[in-house]
């Protein structure tokens, strides 16, 4: 008999991808993996593996993922906008929740024409072509935006900002997107930690953008992780798990 699928053994795995699985007391697999077939399990094996091979190593983890899957689902989420795919972990783990529960669209968007085509090939391979659109190009041009809600069927519900991390783009991506956004919508930001300053660290990088934009534009946010919070190394004393934090701003009018 075969024995059920487990992602157990990247709690084994040293390589940097897998800390998740390695926090103490995690001992279960990924929300996404309850969602999938044997056949889409083992396909996600091969999309580690593959990426691996190619140091494609770049993906949100599974606190996230999971944040947004549930929220998704929780709320017969359909229209969902990502800016910044490279690989295709996250457009995998959102793939599947709006096909097999809301039966919603996810429209992902990145600027390299590269990575595009490595995502597309995976999103193919999973068969996600009715419920994801893989776009190139700048996630705070219009046109992509355009390109998007045609793909969507309007007004996206929520937006995933997980792209440059480099602040001026970032302000750029806020005025694009909260215009595009349906009203209660949500805007999600990944990297949005004090530690995650690194990426831009004159200006602050996602949380420096945050504090200007909505100061400037008087809107509230709140930050998984923000302030204080312990980053990296120290992901078991979290409770969101993800010390790299995730920001989130609601279009309230
Ligand atoms: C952290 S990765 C995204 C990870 C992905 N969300 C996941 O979890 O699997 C950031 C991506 O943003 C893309 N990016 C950087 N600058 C961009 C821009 N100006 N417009 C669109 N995408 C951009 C990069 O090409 C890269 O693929």
């Amino acid at each position: 008999m075969t024995p059920p699928f487990s992602t157990k053994a990247y709690k084994d795995s040293d390589h940097r991808r897998f800390w998740w699985w390695r926090i103490g007391d995690v001992d279960h697999d990924p929300l996404v993996y309850h969602l999938m077939d044997q056949h889409q399990r083992d396909l996600f094996a091969e999309w580690y593996r593959d990426t691996e091979a190619k140091n494609f190593i770049g993906e949100c983890t599974p606190p996230l993922a999971s944040v947004l899957m549930g929220f998704i689902s929780g709320n017969a989420v359909k229209r969902v906008v990502q800016l910044g795919h490279y690989a295709g972990y996250s457009s995998i783990n959102l793939g599947l929740v709006l096909k097999k529960i809301t039966g919603g669209k996810l429209a992902t968007i990145d600027i390299s024409d590269r990575m595009s085509k490595y995502t597309q090939e995976w999103m193919d391979r999973f068969e996600f072509s009715d419920h994801v659109k893989v776009i190139t190009a700048d996630s705070a041009s219009a046109e992509a935006a355009d390109q998007a809600e045609a793909f969507i069927g309007g007004e996206p519900e929520i937006v995933l900002i997980d792209s440059s991390h480099k602040y001026e783009h970032t302000l750029k991506e806020l005025d694009l997107w909260i215009g595009r956004l349906k009203k209660n919508g949500f805007i999600f930001l990944h990297d949005a930690s004090n530690a995650a300053r690194e990426y831009d660290p004159e200006k602050g990088a996602v949380a420096g953008a945050l504090e200007k934009w909505c100061a400037d534009n008087e809107y509230k946010y709140f930050v998984f992780n923000g302030g204080d919070a312990t980053p990296g190394s120290t992901h078991a004393q979290l409770v969101h798990r993800d010390g790299r934090g995730l920001a989130v701003i609601q279009k309230c009018k």
